[in-house]
């Protein structure tokens, strides 16, 4: 397995590119499940789980390209025919989001065969919420040895209002709803950009949808969807994940190709921490302004403070003056990078969804463990302002969102490289 090596100390200085955001990509390439036409998606990012998808989408019977030439970093997909509508447990269990074809599948062939998700490092993550939905919709549902076998004639437009805001549920259900008979009302919906970005694809594809990005969205069920081409939305989670790398370096760095109206809440939180942002059109520029100061967090859905970003503020918030509260209120498991901050000297304490930290405590280099994406970024960013060198183990976590991610830093400054194990392949 792949281990990161990080020397600590250099201020990252210069202009770092975002990539597509994984969370948009996932979804629009479900999206393609919708229409035998071909859909082409660009700004893809070049991640292990687009790659899972496309494996996914390929065990249905989807013919997908997917090229990352300079100027590529797309992919076009054809579901002329879906010969076999099952999303296997072998690629789902690797990557829970495969549940996002659930929806598409059941309102395109009427039939379909997902192995359930299983929990993962951060929570138990359900899909309670989707299946109900669909069910309200028309379709039957039953659980049969691990898999989730859901039939219908045709889907129904229903008022589905979300028991709890759920981003992949509200998109699964945005989907299948495109080809229901009749309008469903949907309420209490996830308003990520994600979301948004989905939906402007779907209503390319001929899909008649209101109200994305708000918390009621109305859909017009139609009976085909036509093909289209869509540009990703850059990753706001990758752009939050630099800002803070130049904020806790105390650097001078230019984050481009990036939606700044999409960090509303962490720009504000920065800025509260003392740090200087500039925002341009699409990019970000943020460098130090003095000691960072300690300001508290409490992850809420778009547009509060995001929980994908909660591991990364705890990274910085060591190095604040002052005693920092994060408060993790979307998922019950998520302070997996807790005890390996402590382990670099971070003085932390846990009570229930609470976290506290205490700066500012300079951090030591050590050999530590990722367990989930975003814990992974937070080690990078601790070792980054670590003295001397760590090693980040099980780097793999990192790779399934994060594209590039030690050229993209090395390119600014860093003293970070991958160091393989001899039998690993990349
Ligand atoms: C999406 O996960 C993202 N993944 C996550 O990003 C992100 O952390 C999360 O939204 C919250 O923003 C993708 O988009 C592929 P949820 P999702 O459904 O949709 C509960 C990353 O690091 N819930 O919004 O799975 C759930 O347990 C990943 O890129 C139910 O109870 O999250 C959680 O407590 C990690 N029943 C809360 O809702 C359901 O049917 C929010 O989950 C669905 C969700």
């Amino acid at each position: 397995m792949d281990k990161f090596v990080v020397r600590g100390g250099n201020p990252l200085l210069g202009t770092i590119k975002v990539s597509g955001a994984k969370n948009s990509a996932l979804p629009c390439m479900a999206a393609a499940i919708l229409t035998e036409d071909e859909v082409i998606l660009e700004n893809i990012p070049q991640v292990h789980d687009i790659e899972t998808e496309r494996k996914l989408l390929t065990s249905m019977g989807a013919e997908v390209e997917l090229g990352y030439g300079r100027a590529q970093h797309r992919t076009s997909i054809q579901c002329a025919i879906l010969s076999d509508p099952v999303a296997k447990y072998e690629i789902v269990k690797t990557m829970r989001a495969s549940s996002l074809v659930l929806g598409p599948l059941i309102a395109r062939t009427g039939i379909a065969r997902v192995a359930m998700p299983g929990g993962c490092a951060i929570g138990g993550r359900p899909i309670d919420l989707h299946i109900k939905g669909l069910e309200a919709m028309g379709a039957t549902i039953t659980q049969d040895h691990g898999y989730l076998e859901a039939r219908t004639d045709r889907l129904k437009g229903a008022h589905i209002v979300f028991d709890k805001i759920t981003v992949t549920g509200t998109e699964d259900l945005l989907m299948a709803a495109t080809l229901a008979e009749g309008e469903t009302l949907f309420e209490n919906c996830a308003r990520e950009p994600e979301v948004t970005d989905l939906a402007a694809l779907l209503i390319a594809m001929g899909a008649k949808i209101e109200g994305a990005g708000t918390g009621t969205i109305r859909v017009q069920g139609v009976a085909k969807l036509h093909g289209a081409r869509h540009k990703i939305n850059p990753d706001r989670i990758e752009a939050g994940t630099f800002l803070l790398a130049g904020a806790i370096t105390g650097g001078d760095l230019n984050i481009d190709c990036c939606e700044p109206e999409h960090l509303g809440s962490l720009i504000a939180k920065l800025e509260q921490c003392g740090v200087r942002i500039d925002v341009g059109k699409d990019n970000i520029r943020v460098r130090s302004g003095g000691d960072l100061k300690a300001s508290d967090i409490s992850t809420e859905e778009y547009p509060g403070f995001p929980t994908d970003m909660q591991a990364q503020f705890m990274a910085l918030a060591t190095q604040a003056e002052g005693t920092t509260t994060v408060t993790e209120n979307i998922f019950e498991n998520r302070f997996m990078h807790v005890q390996e901050l402590i382990r670099m000297g971070a003085n932390i304490t846990v009570s229930g969804r609470t976290a506290t930290i205490r700066g500012k405590t300079p951090l030591q280099s050590a050999a530590v463990m990722c367990s989930d994406l975003r814990a992974s970024a937070s080690l990078v960013l601790a070792a980054l302002v670590a003295d001397g060198e760590s090693i980040l183990d099980r780097v793999y976590h990192m790779d399934r969102g994060y594209e590039r991610l030690e050229e993209k830093l090395r390119g600014v400054g860093a003293q970070i490289r991958r160091m393989g194990d001899v039998f690993s392949k990349r």
